[in-house]
């Protein structure tokens, strides 16, 4: 399941007011492209199309060299994410105990791949690197919460217990 439909439902809602809000704060500062785009992501979740036209033509910079910070940066997100993150750990510990089997699991429950949000914006999930707690591998977690031993089960328990969680 693609997640452009997100994207473009995202696109076309939003409201710039915030985002010249905060150009309005750093506008005359040096060095204000980092604090604008920071400030942007904390405040739509990701940083929205529409807005880096805005920052471009306020700031007087490129686009180009907009994008070369945002993706430059792995803090930054160009598409919409999911109010719950999902990151299954594939380091080499999590790996051995199974850690293909977990991902896979969520991506056939979630209709999902890696990097993908779901078009309800519920879930996005993740593949990462070692995230440093080996012993309790295979590893997931969901935004803070770390789910250790995961297991084809806890992935069910998991997912019912976050669709069961408010969207507000
Ligand atoms: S390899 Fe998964 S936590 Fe280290």
């Amino acid at each position: 399941m693609s997640n452009a439909p997100a994207e473009e439902i995202a696109a076309e809602e939003i409201d710039l007011t915030e985002a010249n809000e905060i150009i309005d704060k750093y506008l005359t500062l040096p060095g204000n492209l980092m604090p604008v785009l920071q400030g942007i992501q904390d405040a739509y979740g990701f940083v929205p199309k529409p807005t880096i036209d805005l920052v471009a033509e306020r700031l007087n910079v490129y686009p180009s060299q907009i994008y070369g910070v945002l993706t430059f940066y792995a803090q930054f997100h160009l598409k919409p994410r999911g109010k719950f993150i999902i990151r299954v750990c594939v380091g080499t510990a999590c790996h051995v105990q199974g850690a293909e089997r977990i991902t896979e699991t969520f991506f056939g429950r979630l209709g999902i791949g890696h990097a993908e949000t779901t078009e309800d914006l519920r879930y996005t999930f993740e593949k990462v690197a070692c995230l440093g707690a080996c012993g309790m591998a295979p590893l997931a977690m969901v935004n803070d919460d770390t789910y250790g031993k995961m297991t084809v089960q806890k992935v069910d328990e998991i997912i019912e217990t976050y669709n069961a969680r408010p969207m507000k």
